[in-house]
């Protein structure tokens, strides 16, 4: 173990208090399992938010990652370079889209999607059509634009004025998005699963439903698919399950593995309208990042794979549920493939962060969707034994917790 040189306390010294981490600092990770600065070892069900896909240091990303490095790490987007050509060929086989666009983050790529609709219908329909609409509890990322069409106000609290021309309607509710919908729409923003707001997955009626008013609008489908894409739900991305069909995707977190990159999908007449110079990033299509999300996306688009997050569903879902018959701290469980979301009830509401604080104690990494949902987005290869004894660790927390009550 190397010396230890910072710890939490460094972080209140150096950092922006706009995160508050626990006393641990991991420094390893393998699989499924991380350790941290004492040695002490966790099973993780968090998978950095939904991103370590395949697992920590899985050994094929490790060796595209060094093979890249010996050979070009960087460019900038005045030339192109082969990996971000061949990472963007793989995902134009692979989904509907025809035209990618390279970014560094979720928020970067809903930036890039936000604009493009905004473009697109400025171009092809004129000034007025530019309203967006999304929906509540939904969110995009965190710069202006994208908390803005959030529907979580508490991200834009202080930070206005937002940008305008943004409505938000409740989800899974398809008479409000017909009210609000009209001839001015420029595009609909949707996740396929609420991730943030609490696990939500949207009804098949909803989507087809959405899909139809778009079309009827001459509005764009953008499906964010920052959190569901990349294999998450089971599918490479989640619409593929949903038969339908967006006009823009979004693709961030999984898609990296742990590398940051993101990616803004579309069609080809659509894209026409992020002609030269409209749009840009320096970073984006970094020769280390597409080298990376090439080897994360090969092996993700396995049909065995993903039919395996599917029936690890299963497992989750039955772990939770077990727990939560034994100590009657769930009103609902649900999700989609290695999205899941346990829904705290009764006295419960509100406690999430305890149940967390508890899990750590035992070894294990998990996470909330607010503070009402336990939110679980392990790798997609995560083995059984791992979410076996994953689970064990979350029945001794949830045990500890409840036999401490509810207003401890
Ligand atoms: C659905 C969705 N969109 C966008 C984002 C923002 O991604 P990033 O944090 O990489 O900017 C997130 C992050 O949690 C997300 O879940």
């Amino acid at each position: 173990m190397s010396e230890v040189k910072v710890s939490r306390e460094t972080f209140n010294d150096v950092m922006v208090p706009n995160y508050n981490p626990p006393a641990i600092i991991p420094v390893r990770g393998e699989g499924s399992r991380i350790w941290d600065q004492q040695g002490t070892e966790f099973i993780d069900f968090a998978g950095g938010i939904a991103v370590n896909a395949l697992g920590h240091s899985h050994p094929r990303l490790v060796a595209a990652l060094k093979d890249q490095a010996d050979n070009l790490w960087h460019l900038s987007n005045v030339f192109t370079n082969e990996p971000a050509l061949e990472l963007a060929k793989r995902l134009t086989e692979l989904t509907f889209a025809e035209r990618v666009f390279f970014c560094n983050s979720g928020a970067e790529a809903n930036e890039a999607a936000f604009k493009l609709v905004r473009k697109y219908a400025f171009d092809n329909f004129g000034p007025e059509k530019n309203e967006i609409i999304s929906f509540e509890k939904s969110f995009h990322g965190r710069t202006l634009f994208t908390v803005s069409v959030g529907g979580q106000k508490k991200y834009r609290e202080g930070f206005e004025p937002a940008p305008g021309g943004i409505t938000h309607v409740e989800y899974n509710n398809l008479e409000a998005l017909k009210e609000a919908i009209s001839d001015r729409t420029c595009a609909v923003v949707m996740e396929p699963v609420q991730g943030e707001g609490g696990i939500i997955p949207a009804t098949p009626e909803f989507v087809k439903g959405v899909r139809e008013l778009c079309d009827q609008h001459n509005a764009l489908l953008v499906f964010d698919e920052v959190q569901t894409g990349a294999g998450r739900t089971g599918e490479l991305y989640a619409y593929m399950g949903m038969d339908v069909t967006p006009d823009v995707l979004t693709s961030a977190k999984g898609l990296g593995g742990g590398f940051p990159v993101g990616a803004m999908l579309t069609t080809a007449k659509i894209a026409e309208s992020l002609g030269m110079g409209t749009h840009g990033s320096t970073y984006g299509g970094n020769p280390l990042a597409c080298r990376v999300a090439l080897e994360v996306i090969n092996t993700l688009s396995d049909e065995k794979l993903l039919a395996d997050v599917k029936r690890k569903f299963g497992l989750f879902v039955d772990g939770l549920e077990s727990i939560g018959a034994k100590h009657g701290i769930f009103e609902d469980v649900r999700g989609s493939g290695l999205l899941v979301g346990g829904e705290l009830k009764g006295e419960w509401k509100g406690k999430g962060p305890r149940f967390l604080a508890a899990a750590r104690e035992e070894g294990l990494m998990l996470l909330v969707a607010g503070p009402n949902v336990l939110r679980m987005t392990p790798s997609l290869i995560i083995s059984d034994e791992d979410i076996k004894e994953g689970m064990i660790r979350l029945e001794r927390a949830v045990a500890k917790v409840v036999a401490e009550g509810a207003d401890a």
